[in-house]
């Protein structure tokens, strides 16, 4: 008689949770299909966020991309519309990203590396040169001062004649995440999420399309977080900026529904396709139940997909063209809103320009070649996916509910806890890598004895330069009186509680650059300095 296949040894999910080899009815026992789905489109959106879902209209791809100059990266984004992209989005250097300009000391050797270099308004004219705005949907890669460059954006669509209630797209602007995973904070949190709170005021009389913030796990599940640890510390960062923005006195549906998130999609294809079901689960009840959110689009957890760059790998690189399509496939099982897929060739250097255009085409195959885009969340009601499902967002809850208990997800930053976790993921991992316990297909196992030459893509390092002269060029030109007047009345309301969006806005117009802007906020909100736990 053939052996039970239920007694064998169950594997793990990488959330660390059993895999059972079969599953059937009895582990949907009690389970209610009514309460726990729902229908596509409506509460508690398990199945997703729009009654037709694809059926109606595909994900938006959305390649990230952006280094060297505005101009560079101006090519780039045509090239990617030329090709069928169907959304910018957007990749700042670390100069741009920490609020300094291309020629402050610190930002030395940084220039252009790993996006786009935007000093000034100038700079943002040239990204979106011939880009029409009110047609694009743009996402932007910035966080502390995202503020910033949501307003370039904004005067670069009136010069194009764009009113602001036309344009769309989305801030990164989740500062949470920043101080737990990649890095690129600026403020302490209190004026962080101080100005959080002012951007999504602002967006709501300003620039209602627009999506005030992109609560982020993939940086963590980067980082080394698991798919459990991923969505809990999002979704608990998530209620951190909604307790936040009521706290200043706003109506929970005057913002929710221009919340938006961003997680990974790894290859491990059921789990991943659970994660994101259950993220949407959770999300919706936590708004309805917690925050008392009434209108359904501040219930709905909307959501970019990345493919998990840390998956691919320097060896054998076109065995990632695979893996990206698997991922790929998961977030859209998953029911994704946005999707980038990685190039093959990303864990060695920048993309090159054929790489890119192939992971496009990926995505171009899952939305009009396979059969997948014919019918709305396909697994629903899979044994296996179903409790799948159910087991991620009990363990994301039991985390949340310790999140909560350390006071919430400031105050468990403040104490490295996020942080700690996710290394103690991580340092598993690279065991069960090391041991061979864990397979990655050309680097433990199935290798090659010699690898094929491969010619990556280099910025040109003349790049920083040519930025420093645009800066001396522009500050000899403006008119330097009216910049610091403007300044002035930025540190103002940044040291009361007055939105600091508007002056702001007065000091970009006026041609003050990016570091100048942030120097001005770092005068009066000061920096942050992390906590290392041992
Ligand atoms: N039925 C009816 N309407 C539909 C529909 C359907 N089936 N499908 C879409 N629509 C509508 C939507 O309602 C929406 O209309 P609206 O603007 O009036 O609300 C419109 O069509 C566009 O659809 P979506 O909002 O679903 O898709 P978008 O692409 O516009 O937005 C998002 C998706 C997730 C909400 C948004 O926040 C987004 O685009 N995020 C992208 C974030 C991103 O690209 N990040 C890159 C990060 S890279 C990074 O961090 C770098 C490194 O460190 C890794």
């Amino acid at each position: 008689m053939a052996a039970d296949p239920r007694h064998t040894d169950p594997r793990r999910t990488e959330s660390g949770l059993p895999i059972a080899p079969v599953y059937g009815p009895e582990d949907l026992e009690g389970w209610d299909a009514r309460a726990g789905l729902g229908r596509p489109g409506e509460y508690p959106f398990t199945r997703g966020v729009y009654p037709t879902m694809y059926t109606g209209r595909p994900w938006t791809m959305r390649q990230y991309a952006g280094f060297g100059t505005a101009a560079e990266s101006n090519a780039r984004y045509r090239q990617l519309i030329a090709h069928g992209t169907t959304g910018l989005s957007v990749a700042f250097d670390l100069p741009t990203q920490m609020g300094y300009d291309s020629d402050a000391p610190i930002a030395a050797g940084e220039v252009g590396k790993v996006g786009v270099a935007i000093d000034s308004v100038e700079d943002m004219d040239i990204l979106f040169g011939g880009i029409p705005l009110g047609e694009v949907s743009t996402s932007m890669t910035i966080n502390a001062p995202a503020a910033l460059l949501l307003l370039l954006y904004q005067l670069v669509g009136e010069a194009q004649g764009v009113a602001p209630g036309r344009l769309s797209g989305t801030v990164q602007n989740d500062v949470l995440k920043e101080y737990i995973a990649r890095g690129t904070y600026i403020f302490p949190p209190k004026p962080s999420l101080r100005l959080v709170a002012d951007v999504f005021r602002y967006c709501r009389a300003e620039i209602p399309r627009w999506n005030t913030i992109s609560i982020s796990g993939y940086h963590m599940a980067e980082a080394g977080a698991d798919p459990a640890q991923e969505i809990a510390f999002t979704l608990a960062n998530g209620i951190e900026y909604v307790r936040t923005a009521v706290a200043t006195g706003m109506d929970v549906d005057d913002f929710a529904p221009r919340l938006s998130f961003f997680f990974v999609s790894r290859t491990t294809l059921l789990e991943e396709v659970a994660k994101f079901r259950a993220a949407r689960r959770i999300w919706a009840r936590v708004m309805r139940e917690e925050f008392g959110a009434q209108n359904p689009k501040s219930q709905m957890l909307r959501f970019h997909t990345q493919t998990a760059g840390v998956q691919l790998t320097a060896q054998q690189p076109e065995v990632n063209l695979v893996r990206v399509s698997v991922q790929a496939l998961a977030a859209v099982l998953g029911g994704t809103q946005s999707l980038h897929t990685n190039s093959y060739d990303e864990a060695i250097a920048l993309p090159t320009e054929k790489a890119a255009r192939l992971a496009l085409r990926t995505q171009q195959v899952l939305a009009y070649e396979t059969d997948v885009t014919a019918t709305v969340d396909p697994f629903a009601g899979s044994y296996a996916v179903e409790s799948m499902t159910d087991g991620l967002e009990a363990a994301a809850l039991g985390l949340m509910a310790r999140v909560e208990e350390s006071g919430g997800a400031v105050a468990a930053i403040e104490r490295g806890w996020q942080k700690g976790e996710i290394e103690r993921t991580a340092y598993r991992i690279q065991q069960e890598t090391d041991s061979g316990e864990r397979t990655v297909v050309g680097v433990n196992r199935f290798r090659l004895d010699a690898e094929e030459p491969y010619q990556p893509l280099r910025v040109d390092p003349a790049i920083e330069a040519r930025q420093a002269e645009r800066l001396a060029g522009l500050r000899a030109r403006r008119d330097g009186p009216a910049v610091d007047r403007a300044l002035t009345a930025l540190r103002r309301a940044a040291s009361g509680s007055d939105n600091v969006l508007y002056p702001m806005r007065e000091a970009l117009a006026a041609r003050a650059t990016v570091g100048e802007v942030c120097d001005a906020l770092r005068e009066i909100w000061g920096t942050y300095a992390p906590v290392e736990r041992f």
